[in-house]
């Protein structure tokens, strides 16, 4: 979402170098509807979200644009509308006039497509970067939370916060040192001191964005059920559900990713060592719900 403008209650509060402007104008229930406005003769496309059955609705009020590529593209303008849902593969369009579109989502997006998280993305990037080990790391995460959560059956607001939270978890590695980061032997007391601040870095990073909830659960995401974990050693209970969902799904990727010390493990050896670990750290049903994610998947 290369340039964007947000308006919030008739409010610029954050402006990139941007081509469009977003504003929430009703909500209720997962349904959004917004105002979106492009500047004309600017790249602009769809991109899939990892949100099931996801329908993205666009109706035209103002102006016109091309869809699709240079090979194959079809004009449409005031009136017109189209619509989105389950695609695959990043659907590229290009404003002919400045453009007006009415855009109406089935889940809520508005957070997600905002100038902050654009900012906070940013960031990210930055932080991932720093280490080649975790590249794409916090979109995987994203992506098992988001999919267990909707295996538990959690409904579409709490599925929502959680996709902020767990593409946002690790965020505040930002700060920590590349040399404490990447470094390939163990890590000293101190070291690993300083690398357990970056749950809370990551939430103060949060905090007043989104929901109060996002960042809460983004500090809890290395607490453990029997209180082992950090920065408050927290217990069953007192951990909610959205930290433990992106705990079990973390500790995979983590598991099953290259390091420079130690190449993954293969899949169903992750699993095993996380079922030894249901009640000690791991909730159970979350834990059962990502082995039945990757079984239905064919990669167990
Ligand atoms: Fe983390
Ligand atoms: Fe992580």
């Amino acid at each position: 979402m290369e340039g964007l403008y947000i308006f919030k209650d008739s409010k610029c509060i954050d402006q990139i170098i941007g081509t469009s402007t977003l504003n929430l104008l009703a909500k209720k229930d997962n349904f959004e509807i917004m105002l979106y406005e492009f500047k004309a003769d600017r790249p602009n496309s769809i991109t899939p979200g990892n949100f099931k059955d996801l329908m993205e609705f666009y109706y035209i009020i103002e102006g016109s644009i091309v869809i699709g590529t240079e090979v194959e593209s079809i004009r449409m303008q005031k009136g017109d509308y189209f619509y989105v849902q389950n695609i695959k593969e990043t659907v590229p369009f290009r404003t002919v006039t400045d453009t007006k579109m009415l855009y109406i989502t089935s889940q809520p997006v508005y957070n997600l497509l905002s100038a902050y998280t654009h900012d906070l993305k940013n960031l990210l990037e930055k932080s991932e970067a720093k280490d080649l080990y975790t590249y794409r790391h916090s979109n995987r995460v994203q992506d098992y939370s988001v999919r267990i959560a909707d295996k538990l059956g959690l409904s579409g607001e709490i599925n929502y916060t959680i996709a902020l939270a767990s593409l946002f978890h690790d965020v505040g590695k930002y700060f920590i040192p590349d040399e404490i980061l990447n470094k390939p032997s163990k890590l000293s007391n101190d070291e690993f001191k300083y690398i357990k601040k970056h749950s809370t870095y990551s939430s103060e990073l949060l905090q007043g964005k989104f929901s109060k909830d996002v960042a809460t659960i983004v500090e809890q995401h290395h607490e453990r059920l029997d209180g082992s974990g950090y920065p408050n050693k927290l217990k069953e209970n007192e951990i909610r559900i959205e930290a433990k969902i992106i705990a079990v799904a973390d500790s995979y990727d983590a598991m099953t990713s290259d390091r420079s010390y130690r190449s993954g493990m293969p899949p169903n050896q992750a699993i095993e060592e996380l079922k030894s670990l249901i009640g000690k750290f791991y909730d159970k049903n979350v834990v059962l719900a990502l082995e039945m994610i990757l079984k239905d998947e064919g990669i167990l």
